[in-house]
């Protein structure tokens, strides 16, 4: 498996209850390396710019309107096979469905308060780094 770069995001039910440090530790566990990070608070049209591709989903408005509701923290983590080795971490996107030990099994609250973002492949993976970071801020 190659090393690779994924674009992870702590998500506003998770800063609101000051969890990034122990995200993080869960992240660092799995063996990613967080290589850029930063918190922001996202207009609704960044929101909406990032999230384009659920645009027609029922869930779209809601989740916009939940993204923006506080602050989160952009991440690029890098390791091997880091796509697929985030989504493991990550667990299920509904909490109730997800494994033992995962990020969203221990920490998210609902289906859409789930805590955390991450990547579903390379290709997303580099746009969405793209989205939040400049070479610059990216340090391997
Ligand atoms: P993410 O993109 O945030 O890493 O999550 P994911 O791949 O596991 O899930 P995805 O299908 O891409 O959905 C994006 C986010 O939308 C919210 N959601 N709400 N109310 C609902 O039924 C529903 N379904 C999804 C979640 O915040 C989900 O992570
Ligand atoms: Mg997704």
């Amino acid at each position: 498996m190659a090393i690779e770069r994924t674009l992870s995001i702590i998500k506003p039910d998770a800063t609101r209850r000051n969890l990034t440090g122990r995200i993080n530790a869960a992240l660092e566990a799995a063996g990613l390396c967080i290589i850029a990070q930063k918190r922001l608070q996202l207009t609704r049209g960044q929101a909406e710019a990032f999230y384009a591709v659920h645009r027609e989903r029922g869930f779209f408005h809601d989740l916009v309107n939940f993204m923006i509701s506080g602050p989160v923290v952009v991440q690029v983590l890098e390791g091997e096979g880091a796509v697929a080795r985030n989504r493991e971490v990550m667990g299920a996107t509904d909490p109730a469905k997800a494994a033992e030990g995962t990020i969203r099994k221990l920490f998210a609250e609902s289906i859409e308060a789930n805590s955390v973002h991450g990547s579903d492949s390379a290709e997303n993976a580099a746009t969405e780094i793209g989205f939040f970071f400049a070479a610059i801020e990216i340090v391997g």
